[in-house]
């Protein structure tokens, strides 16, 4: 097998010669947010199935492309349904593409997600601004060998949100009349949703929401450089908060809900 290093560069060159777009920022959207991708003008899309080298998605709600073109006068490339740990990719796998953008030029990213609700202020249908993470995956996209073309062995993850991105996005949220709750992501392997005991656990830990996605992701931009925006859609309140099961088609009807707010929100901020 090729290094990833040659695999990414190759990826990239392939989309350059598909696109003439030359995207600058990043999206991945997360479960049921897909529709954002449906604003980018003179799209041009690309199932993942022919990039070389792309992992391919099995999730429902997960249409498994990339689209590129134009949202709100910015050229962006925006991932219409990521790769998830749990689906049995490696690390490497997931973050396939976020080295691939980083290829296309991409240096700043927006992360969506659905994520369930810890923080017991928090309800379902809020947005919630992730302000930084705790990786409970046991699992880290940089183990191995580094490779400097991408990034330093030991990144920094001070800011792994960006501080300055998410004073913007609080601007457009208030501009917008749009309340934006605030919050630290919890990323866990899933494909379980976790037991009241852990929601108890994941709350003393300081986690606001927890989901099954994201921190890989930002882990490889921001060793990449790349700046992060993170968007949680809380979905449903995670197990033990209400006195019911919780549900894939839960998550998916939120997220039917949310979707002007999200995408009014996101476009806004990728706007400014
Ligand atoms: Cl409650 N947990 C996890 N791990 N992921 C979720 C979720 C809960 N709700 C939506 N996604």
């Amino acid at each position: 097998m090729k290094p990833m290093v040659q695999q990414a560069q190759e990826a990239a060159a392939y989309i350059g010669k598909r696109s003439g777009h030359r995207p600058v920022i990043g999206l991945v959207l997360g479960s049921g947010l897909g529709v954002l991708a449906e604003e980018i003008r003179h799209a041009d899309v690309i199932p993942y199935e022919e990039i070389p080298h792309f992992p391919v998605s099995t999730v429902q709600g997960h249409a498994g492309q990339l689209v590129l073109g134009e949202l709100e006068g910015q050229t962006v490339v925006a991932m219409q349904g990521r790769f998830h740990y749990y689906e049995g990719y490696g690390l490497d796998q997931v973050t396939f593409p976020i080295r691939v953008m980083k290829d296309l030029g991409v240096d700043r990213l927006i992360v969506t997600n659905a994520a369930g609700g810890i923080n017991l202020d928090f309800g379902a249908g809020d947005l919630m601004l992730i302000q930084d993470h705790i990786n409970l995956m046991f699992n880290n996209p940089l183990f191995g060998p580094n490779a400097p073309e991408w990034g330093v062995r030991f990144p920094d993850m001070s800011d792994a949100y960006d501080p300055s991105y998410r004073q913007l996005a609080r601007r457009v949220a208030e501009d917008q009349n749009v309340s934006l709750r605030e919050g630290v992501y919890v990323g866990l392997t899933g494909p379980t949703y976790e037991t009241p005991a852990e929601i108890r656990m994941l709350r003393k830990l300081g986690g606001d929401a927890v989901g099954m996605s994201t921190v890989p992701e930002v882990i490889a931009a921001r060793h990449a450089g790349i700046r992060v925006l993170g968007i949680s859609c809380i979905s449903n309140l995670a197990a033990g908060i209400l006195d019911q099961p919780l549900s894939h088609d839960e998550v998916m009807e939120t997220a039917e809900q949310v979707k002007p707010r999200f995408i009014r929100l996101v476009k806004g901020i990728i706007k400014d």
